[in-house]
């Protein structure tokens, strides 16, 4: 279809206040509207027709907002990470869009969900063959612990680092059920326990949809911290730029690994891209040790501000942010023969 024929329509989720959490979270959560403002403005700049559809409140303010438009000509740009505080709210919407008919890009709700609870995405790890970290999820800070210290205690179902600081690597039974407590106390929801990976820190953006095509592999480098249980992405560290932790670790893209580890690097983040059942674009994160890539974590939306690191990988593959908003629309549109 020719690009004067259809509009894309941005649809974000609006949301004005942490639901739980910690209040500092609200930077996180309102990072998505700054990140539709940049995909508007490169959308616009590649010459679509383009809306932005702000969700506030209640599904039935994205069904009466996407009821004013047709799905055979509006195409929408899903840039949702939650909604409302909901564990399951960036599944809503796009489960919503779905139902009204309309073709999104990135993943279907049904992958999203799977994302969104890190046990149940991790099973499927397992299931095929995938590496990831021996865990145990909690419900209350008690009972039996099957796994080995140093632990690393994380919200079921959040993203972005929410409920991630340096208390979150425990190595005493002590400590580990105090950070239980507090996830479950301010986060309602389980705790994730897994065994901490001292390793390399490691992301692959992948886009396409057969073949699903690897960007370069970043690191995160932690040299200039000295203590192994302070090597990870903490909230601050990600969003708090008051925070020394926000400026001493880098990102190194492409990573320096010899051509067998990239290769084995990019292996496990293809199949988990498949395992997971990912559409058009995401990124996995991997602690590489002993020659080994574990998967932690598996972004069915990436965040596409351009400062954040799937862009970032783009670039340093050489293309530029539109060429980047370009490809991973254009890989949507041919997926669903609209181009
Ligand atoms: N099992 C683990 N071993 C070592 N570090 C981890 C592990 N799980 C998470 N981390 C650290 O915590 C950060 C955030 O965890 P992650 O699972 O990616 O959560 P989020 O979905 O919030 O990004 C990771 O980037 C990494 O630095
Ligand atoms: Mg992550």
């Amino acid at each position: 279809m020719d690009s004067r024929n259809f509009q894309i329509a941005i649809v974000f989720n609006q949301d004005d206040e942490p639901a739980r959490g910690a209040p500092q979270d609200l930077i996180a959560i309102q990072d998505t509207a700054q990140t539709t403002q940049y995909l508007y403005e490169a959308l616009l700049t590649l010459g679509y027709q383009v809306i932005k559809v702000a969700v506030r409140e209640s599904i039935d303010n994205l069904r009466k907002q996407l009821g004013a438009f047709e799905p055979h000509n509006t195409f929408v740009f899903f840039n949702c990470d939650g909604f409302c505080g909901e564990t399951y709210g960036a599944v809503s919407l796009a489960q919503t869009i779905e139902d009204l008919g309309f073709k999104h890009t990135g993943s279907t709700a049904g992958a999203i969900a799977l994302c969104t609870n890190k046990a149940h995405a991790k099973a499927r790890l397992l299931e095929h063959g995938i590496p990831t970290p021996a865990y145990q999820v909690f419900e209350q800070p008690a009972g039996p612990i099957d796994l080995e210290f140093p632990l690393i205690v994380k919200p079921l179902t959040e993203d972005a680092s929410l409920g991630i600081d340096l208390d979150s690597v425990v190595c005493s039974r002590a400590d580990l059920f105090a950070k239980i407590k507090y996830i479950l106390e301010h986060y309602t929801q389980p705790a994730l326990v897994e065994a901490f990976i001292p390793g390399r820190e490691l992301a692959v953006a992948m886009w396409g949809n057969e073949p699903v095509a690897c960007l370069p592999i970043a690191e995160e480098d932690y040299s200039k911290i000295n203590d192994p249980h302070k090597w990870l992405l903490t909230y601050e560290a990600k969003w708090l730029p008051e925070s020394p932790y926000y400026h001493d670790i880098f990102v190194r893209c492409p990573a320096e690994l010899t051509p067998k580890e990239s290769q084995s690097v990019f292996d496990v983040a293809v199949r988990s891209f498949k395992a997971i059942g990912l559409r058009d674009f995401g990124r996995v994160d991997i602690r590489f040790h002993n020659q080994i890539p574990y998967v932690i974590d598996i972004n069915d939306l990436p965040d596409l501000s351009p400062e954040s690191g799937f862009p970032k990988t783009a670039m340093a593959a050489g293309y530029t942010y539109l060429e980047m908003v370009e490809r991973i629309l254009d890989i949507a549109l041919r997926r669903e023969a609209w181009r």
